[in-house]
């Protein structure tokens, strides 16, 4: 029997403008059809400002439809707000209306799905310290999650990866989840048969073995970080990740076609003008104090 193949994207940042994420979502879309997945899940910044444009949420949607592939989506900061304690003038905290206006357009914003040998389980990263009513509903959703695997190896998608190196580390919101969350997050894994943690949202690819679990970092399609703008832990390069599940195991491979082009962030024009210009205000005071 063939293995059941997942792929997940993630970061597309897709708009009309800038153009470029476009252009590498058209040469991915064409790859990911060859590698013929049973499923393909986005584990969000579908959009480049789903919150502040929630027509662009429509526009991926229908992007996401050429695929002509069943898919699954989680939504990330830039499609339904960030972390309230991280969201600032630059962007906006998360709150019901535009969560209510993912789950509008792609029909729900987590979910729990059963292949043989494994339960897929994705949530709303956004959520995870919140406070939101949604919150609440979202950790009795996940214990039911868990509790019901029924045996099945775990696979846990989400926007922001639990942690950097295991649950003891002090990396702290917004590039992690909040330690609070991350900490509830490892016991329901660790009391279940998890196996694979699935992030996205830092636009570099990292494979980690942590207590067991496999820690997969996926790469952006659209865009990468300079490295002056912070230190890479993993490979800036834009690309997804393959997952072949067999019911006793699974095969994990990243992939980085040729003919995408990996950007970078403060070297696109037209590319989070406000963040480019918070940024360059940044280096510019760290450069005056070295
Ligand atoms: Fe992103
Ligand atoms: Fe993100």
């Amino acid at each position: 029997m063939n293995p059941y193949r997942v792929i997940q994207i993630s970061d597309t940042h897709l708009a009309h403008e800038p153009k470029f994420p476009l252009r590498n979502w058209q040469k991915l879309v064409v790859r990911i059809q060859q590698h013929e997945p049973d499923l393909v899940v986005h584990t969000g910044d579908i959009s480049l400002d789903g919150v502040s444009f929630p027509e662009q949420l429509q526009q991926t949607k229908e992007w996401l439809d050429d695929l002509g592939i069943p898919f699954l989506v989680l939504p990330g900061n830039h499609d339904v707000g960030e972390f309230p304690e991280t969201a600032g003038d630059l962007e906006p905290p998360v709150c019901e209306a535009a969560c209510q206006r993912f789950i509008d357009c792609f029909g729900q914003f987590r979910f729990v799905t059963d292949i043989d040998g494994w339960r897929l389980i994705g949530a709303n990263a956004l959520l995870f310290g919140s406070g939101l009513a949604a919150e609440e509903k979202q950790w009795q959703f996940l214990e039911n999650a868990f509790a019901g695997a029924d045996g099945r190896h775990i696979a846990f998608f989400s926007h922001k990866p639990l942690y950097k190196d295991g649950v003891e580390d002090t990396s702290k919101p917004p590039r992690m989840l909040p330690k609070p969350s991350a900490e509830r997050l490892h016991v329901l894994l660790q009391e279940s048969r998890g196996r694979v943690i699935a992030s996205g949202h830092l636009h570099e690819h990292r494979l980690k073995d942590i207590e067991g679990v496999r820690n997969v970092w996926a790469p952006s399609t659209s865009f990468v970080i300079d490295d002056v703008l912070s230190r890479p832990i993993g490979t800036r390069r834009v690309g997804f990740v393959q997952y072949d599940f067999e019911p006793d195991d699974v095969s994990i491979e990243v992939i980085y076609p040729d003919d995408m082009t990996t950007h970078i962030f403060l070297e696109e024009p037209g590319l989070y003008p406000d963040h480019q210009k918070a940024a360059r205000a940044f280096l510019t005071r760290r450069n005056a104090q070295s």
